[in-house]
């Protein structure tokens, strides 16, 4: 039996002080124990929330790292940073870093490798633009991007690394994807899994959706058997957040 996450994408928002005042709103808000509730928020705020998280659920995580240890890289974050403050997922390959920041797959097999070498789970996301929907080739780029970014794990890593399936026309966007949609592409990464590491351990594999994720939409989403929860991005910057996490699943 998968837990059930939940994950909020701060993305560029909020400030340290504003950082404090969300997690504390949703401290009181936040009413179910059995699921795994991440905040993967900006390096800036990384040391205010790991501290106003102390003593509750929630566990800390970051929206990206740097593959290499330390060095002349300006501006960047490591691994060994983030593991010191308390950093226990961090999102790689968000298609906002692939489009802006030109992270190619092979850029995304490093950090990941590298997270788990510091003992971080990465959440990878994956995601079809919509012209590769309508193209129709949405599985090929999505199962290319699984592949890759799962290279050279161990079968440990492959059970406990967490895909976010998001498309990218659906991020930001108020248009998710349907029930129907979302899982259709999260068995096929499943699948993938499988063929890689064996049915046993993709039976493991916590795969989330992503793009739109509403109080709203969230209980039938993740009602779906392939999708193990949600990556969060504009609706966790408000108390919304909490309803997707108290969630009745239908
Ligand atoms: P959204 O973002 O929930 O605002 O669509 C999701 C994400 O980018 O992770």
């Amino acid at each position: 039996m998968r837990k059930r996450m939940v994950a909020g994408n701060w993305k560029m928002n909020k400030t340290p002080r504003e950082a404090v005042d969300l997690v504390n709103l949703l401290k009181d808000k936040i009413d179910k124990e059995d699921i795994d509730v991440v905040l993967c928020v900006p390096a800036i705020n990384l040391i205010a929330v790991a501290e106003s998280i102390l003593h509750t659920n929630i566990k800390l995580g970051a929206e990206n790292l740097h593959y290499e240890n330390c060095g002349a890289y300006t501006g960047e974050t490591s691994a060994t940073m983030l593991k010191e403050i308390g950093v226990k997922y961090v999102i790689v390959g968000h298609s906002e870093r692939r489009s802006y920041f030109k992270e190619n797959d092979v850029i995304v097999n490093k950090k990941v490798l590298k997270a788990f070498e510091y003992g971080i789970i990465p959440i990878v996301c994956v995601g079809e633009s919509l012209e590769e929907r309508e193209d129709g080739i949405t599985i090929e780029k999505i199962r290319i991007q699984v592949k890759k970014a799962l290279k050279n794990l161990t079968d440990k890593q492959a059970e406990s690394v967490v895909i976010a399936y998001e498309p990218i026309w659906a991020i930001g966007t108020g248009k998710h994807a349907t029930n129907e949609q979302a899982q259709e592409i999260c068995f096929e990464i499943r699948k993938c899994i499988g063929e890689m590491f064996g049915e046993k351990v993709s039976e493991k594999t916590r795969i989330l959706y992503g793009g739109s994720v509403n109080g709203k939409n969230a209980n039938e989403l993740f009602a779906m058997p392939d999708i193990d929860g949600g990556l969060v991005g504009g609706a966790s910057l408000k108390e919304d957040f909490a309803n997707i996490v108290n969630a009745d699943i239908v």
